[in-house]
């Protein structure tokens, strides 16, 4: 066995079959073996089965197993280019930047802090998100903040109805009633010989008229004529984003 130990500690060790180690042909001479074909045979295979043993710097065989490295690197890659091949370092890199963000992209994550390789932008804060078909992203405006806009009340403009605002109205008008004074009418009757009227003495005969009078009844109008308001609240819920920038 001239392979001995298990991965990744094994070791080589020269043998004849009888003497091992790095003077076998001294330990051979010293007691006078001699040169012989089996001791040779036996140590040349050994040697040839420890070549065997070894991965071929020329890919004239295939690892085996895993390769420890022993904190070592491979060095002087090429580049892969196909499934299976080698990542080499510069590659790699190139790679990642490729599928980054650049540096100084900003865009909202839904977490409570930015990720590695980001910086949360403190700057801008309680804002709603609005889509736009222009170059205007990054743009602020608004005079509220969200929060305040959409779970606070807000009071719209002071409006004053118009006429053709106001509803029918039905007036519910009681007449008390009235009375009208009359005046006596005096007149002198004369009569004559056995009762024969012979005429009145220049009284009224036709008709009179009473003194004037109001029935007591008025609609007043007691509004105000002023403008009113309306407060409302829509309580959206919202979301929670963070604002970042790539580093
Ligand atoms: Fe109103």
């Amino acid at each position: 066995m001239p392979i001995s130990g298990s991965s990744p500690n094994k070791t080589f060790s020269r043998s004849d079959s009888v003497r091992t180690g790095s003077t076998v042909w001294q330990q051979s001479a010293a007691v006078s073996r001699g040169i012989q074909p089996t001791d040779q045979d036996y140590h040349d295979q050994d040697i040839a089965t420890a070549i065997n043993a070894c991965w071929f710097r020329d890919g004239g065989n295939a690892a085996t197993s895993n390769i420890p490295m022993g904190t070592n690197k491979f060095t002087g890659l090429q580049a892969g280019s196909t499934s299976g091949d080698s990542v080499e370092y510069a590659q790699m890199v190139a790679a990642i930047a490729a599928a980054s963000f650049p540096s100084g992209t900003k865009t909202i994550f839904h977490q409570a802090a930015a990720p590695t390789g980001w910086t949360q932008i403190t700057t801008i804060n309680d804002y709603a998100l609005r889509i736009v078909n222009t170059a205007g992203g990054g743009a602020t405006g608004g005079s509220q903040g969200f929060a305040a806009a959409v779970n606070s009340s807000q009071t719209v403009s002071s409006h004053v109805l118009t006429t053709a605002e106001l509803p029918h109205l039905t007036y519910n008008i009681t007449d008390p009633g009235h009375t009208h004074t009359v005046a006596t009418l005096t007149a002198t009757i004369a009569v004559g010989a056995g009762g024969a009227a012979l005429g009145n003495n220049g009284g009224a005969t036709t008709s009179t008229t009473t003194s004037s009078a109001t029935t007591g009844i008025s609609v007043a109008d007691t509004n105000g004529g002023g403008g009113h308001t309306h407060t409302f609240n829509l309580g959206v819920g919202y979301l929670d984003f963070i604002l970042c920038s790539k580093t």
